[in-house]
């Protein structure tokens, strides 16, 4: 493969276990990825006007929010956990439950993600749902590109990666990069393999099954859907706002 050597890169991680031995070292975007469900979902709340979303990697954490006003969402392993006000299924964060409202959110991945990687100058999430925006606001930026897929408790899952393969290949149309990383490589293959039946490939994924056997799967086209929301969720001193 030709490599420019003034050329923005993109590395893909896949999983947070991973995200220390990153190659790319400066100058860098982040993208937490956890199509299934946290990241869709929390693009869903603000697509749907929430003001800012906290995310907390421990349960405990959320406690001392809710005295502050904010909504508490919150699952581990599928299950709502006590106390909050709903779970991670992006149908939860409705116009009605999130408009204008402040929410606390912790998941079993993604929320976990966002803490690895909270100390990088510059963290964003993808999803199907923002896809596009995401990939279009990227390119314009000077920046290279870390893709952190949540996978599922540290292994590797189908879902983030096929996600990281179809935001690498949105890049690469929209501006030059160079992909000399063996995982976007392959996050790329897997998403050409998928694409024309996206559903379909996703049967083989041990979360969507998952998701099914907790009767939660209602959420598997929407999760796949592209552009959705036209929103990007930023991480700023802690709170996830809307970069746009
Ligand atoms: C996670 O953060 O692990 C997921 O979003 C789990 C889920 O709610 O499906």
């Amino acid at each position: 493969m030709s490599e420019n050597k003034n050329c923005r890169t993109i590395e893909t991680c896949f999983t947070p276990v991973l995200f220390p031995h990153i190659l790319t070292k400066e100058n860098f975007i982040v993208i937490i990825v956890d199509i299934l469900r946290a990241t869709t979902a929390i693009c869903t709340a603000f697509g749907n006007g929430a003001v800012e979303v906290i995310p907390v990697a421990k349960i405990e954490e959320t406690k001392k929010y809710r005295g502050l006003g904010y909504k508490v969402a919150g699952e581990r392993d599928g299950i709502v956990i006590n106390g909050a006000d709903f779970g991670n299924s992006p149908f939860n964060f409705t116009k009605e439950n999130v408009n204008g409202e402040k929410i606390v959110i912790t998941t079993t991945n993604g929320t976990q993600t966002i803490e690895i990687a909270k100390h990088c100058d510059a963290v964003v999430l993808g999803a199907f749902s923002n896809i596009n925006v995401l990939a279009r606001w990227l390119s314009e930026k000077n920046k290279n590109i870390v893709i952190l897929c949540s996978g599922w408790k540290n292994k590797f899952n189908i879902e983030d990666t096929i996600f990281a393969g179809a935001l690498i290949e949105r890049l690469q149309l929209l501006s030059e990069y160079n992909v000399n990383c063996d995982s976007s490589i392959a996050a790329l293959d897997l998403w050409l393999l998928a694409k024309n039946h996206v559903l379909q490939y996703v049967e083989k994924a041990s979360h969507r099954h998952r998701l099914k056997k907790l009767g939660l799967d209602d959420v598997l086209e929407y999760c796949f859907t592209e552009d959705t929301t036209s929103v990007i969720p930023i991480l700023e001193n802690g709170k996830l706002v809307n970069a746009l």
